[in-house]
């Protein structure tokens, strides 16, 4: 079993805070958060519901995933997941300061195979304001966390190796696009908090975040203001095979994607890895681009 129970939190670098503000609260209807006592001075966080913050954007020369913060239960579980990632060879090290910016009780924090910055928590603060996103829209994070990523990896086979084996992420189901394979990873009944895929001649990347929403109008109002200004919509409105997420996705001012989607099914009991040759039952398609009854056929851009 793993000890860690959702996506808690993300970073981002961003060359442009100014885009991502707008984005943020125009686009995807998060709120701008009360800035943490010792965050970076050019810096801007985001909400989602109760939680301080979801997201935190600094201003930096390279565009990009920061780091990703992995929330556990309480201090034993940290000090449970120290000893493991230790005895598995890998350097954790707990970070005060770290803990202090992130506005959490403890943190820890290592790398994965590819080198992103992983961080692992607990105690995250909540805020005593209410949460009112801009655009009237109500995310579903709770136990579910604030959403998935998908990660382009360099090496499936020892990304499988920390995710699975040393973390203790439990597999989903797959989709395979050609020689490539999808993996999408649970840590609590969402469908995936982690999904990843190794593409030949292609580096370790970001490929999405998705935030999901609790009606698809919300999705469908998102997508009239993505067509109507200078976001790009890199895939249509569609449905996805495994998850059943009905979403579009859009380039996001750090220079990945982001899905925007409501519906995804949870994982029950019981609950057995299936494996797809397809990423969507309908849309998804790259806009422009001819109908392909596999989806996209880039993995890193769907799925
Ligand atoms: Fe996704």
């Amino acid at each position: 079993m793993s000890e860690i129970l959702s996506l808690g939190y993300l970073g981002f670098n961003a060359t442009d805070l100014e885009e991502w503000k707008c984005w943020a609260t125009e686009i995807l209807g998060l709120q701008i958060a009360e800035t943490p006592p010792d965050a970076p001075e050019e810096s801007i966080y985001f909400r989602m519901d109760e939680r301080a913050w979801r997201f935190s954007v600094e201003q930096a020369e390279v565009a990009g995933l920061a780091f990703t913060g992995w929330e556990v239960a309480d201090e034993g579980a940290l000090g449970r997941l120290h000893d493991r990632l230790t005895a598995a060879g890998i350097v954790a090290e707990f970070d005060a300061e770290a803990a202090r910016r992130r506005q959490v009780e403890a943190l820890l924090r290592c790398e994965d195979p590819d080198g992103n910055s992983l961080e692992f928590y607990y105690g995250a603060f909540i805020s005593r304001h209410p949460f009112i996103s801009p655009r009237g829209v109500r995310f579903i994070t709770g136990e579910l966390g604030l959403g998935h990523i998908l990660n382009q990896v360099g090496d499936e086979k020892a990304s499988r190796h920390f995710y699975f084996d040393v973390l203790g992420f439990q597999l989903s189901d797959t989709i395979s696009f050609g020689s490539n394979k999808v993996f999408f990873t649970h840590v609590n009944p969402r469908h995936h908090s982690l999904a990843f895929v190794e593409v030949a001649g292609k580096p370790p990347a970001l490929g999405h975040f998705m935030v999901e929403v609790d009606s698809l109008d919300a999705v469908g109002v998102a997508l009239d203001r993505v067509n109507s200004g200078p976001t790009e919509l890199t895939e249509t409105l569609g449905k996805h095979t495994n998850d059943h997420m009905i979403s579009f996705y859009m380039r996001n001012p750090s220079g990945s994607q982001t899905e925007y989607g409501w519906a995804g099914r949870t994982i029950e009991s019981g609950w057995s890895a299936s494996s797809y040759d397809a990423t969507a039952y309908w849309g998804h398609q790259v806009p422009g681009s001819e109908y392909s009854a596999t989806g996209p056929m880039s993995p890193r851009e769907g799925a």
